[in-house]
């Protein structure tokens, strides 16, 4: 168990992660992007377990986006390939230490057998109260919206639903994360400083980081300065200082 020298009250209950850069990290060293995809895993291994230790609530991991389908056939096999594996090898380990996995995106139009294997993570864990780990697969934050409008109309033309009564509260219970705290901090690698699409809605009021770093190449030590960064930031929420 790590020591926790963060105030309480100053760790992110929500940490979101943009994992970029496995490609030029392979390409640096010569590899195949698979390889890059390949060490991508082993450092979100490192960063779940780490969070989990340090009692982070929510952990968002972005991991494949609706826009990545445009990759060549062979990269999206890769990556499909990686997540049965990471199904077939962690989702025991992760119940035993009480993490819930839940998938943000499309799971019905994830391909066969990928759905079957999310479901069945989402499932297995859905008992376990430890960490919350989100994970962000055919995920697009303006297809999570779609899909949230979808369902108030539904709610309203079964007449569960008026207009009236439609808040920020009721979208917030429509989207993917629904029951979770909004994203206190993004963290993306790989030195891009954009959002690609990951969690507008909840991201409204997060505390946003770019480290220069490529995705496999981010540690614990790495972890650890992300998060003091963010336990010395002045949120402000559009009201007035703390300080
Ligand atoms: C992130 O690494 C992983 C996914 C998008 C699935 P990239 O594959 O985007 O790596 P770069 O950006 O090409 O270096
Ligand atoms: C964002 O990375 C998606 C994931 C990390 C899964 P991309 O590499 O796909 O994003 P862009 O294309 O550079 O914006
Ligand atoms: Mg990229």
């Amino acid at each position: 168990m790590p020591e926790i020298w963060v105030k309480p009250e100053r760790m992110p209950r929500h940490v979101a992660i943009i994992m970029d850069g496995n490609g030029r990290w392979a390409k640096k060293r010569g590899l195949p992007r698979a390889l890059g995809h390949r060490a991508g895993v082993e450092a979100m291994r490192a960063i779940i377990r780490e969070s989990s230790d340090l009692g982070v609530e929510v952990l968002s991991l972005y991991a494949f986006s609706t826009e990545n389908w445009k990759r060549s056939t062979e990269e999206v096999g890769v990556l499909m390939g990686l997540l049965l594996e990471f199904c077939g090898r962690e989702v025991e380990n992760l119940y035993r230490n009480n993490v819930r996995i839940r998938i943000l995106g499309d799971v019905e139009r994830m391909p066969e057998p990928q759905r079957t294997a999310l479901k069945n993570a989402m499932e297995r864990t859905a008992s376990r109260t430890g960490l919350q780990l989100n994970f962000a697969i055919n995920y697009g934050g303006r297809d999570e919206l779609r899909r949230a409008a979808q369902k108030l109309c539904e709610q309203a033309l079964s007449g569960a639903l008026r207009a009236e009564e439609v808040t920020e509260e009721t979208l917030r219970q429509a989207l993917d994360t629904a029951g979770q705290p909004d994203v206190d901090l993004v963290i993306r690698t790989s030195g891009e400083e954009r959002m690609s699409n990951f969690l507008p809605f909840q991201t409204a009021y997060a505390e946003l980081q770019f480290p220069k770093i490529l995705w496999p190449d981010f540690g614990i030590n790495e972890y650890h300065a992300a998060l003091d960064d963010f336990a010395a930031r002045d949120r402000r929420f559009g009201g007035r200082s703390e300080k």
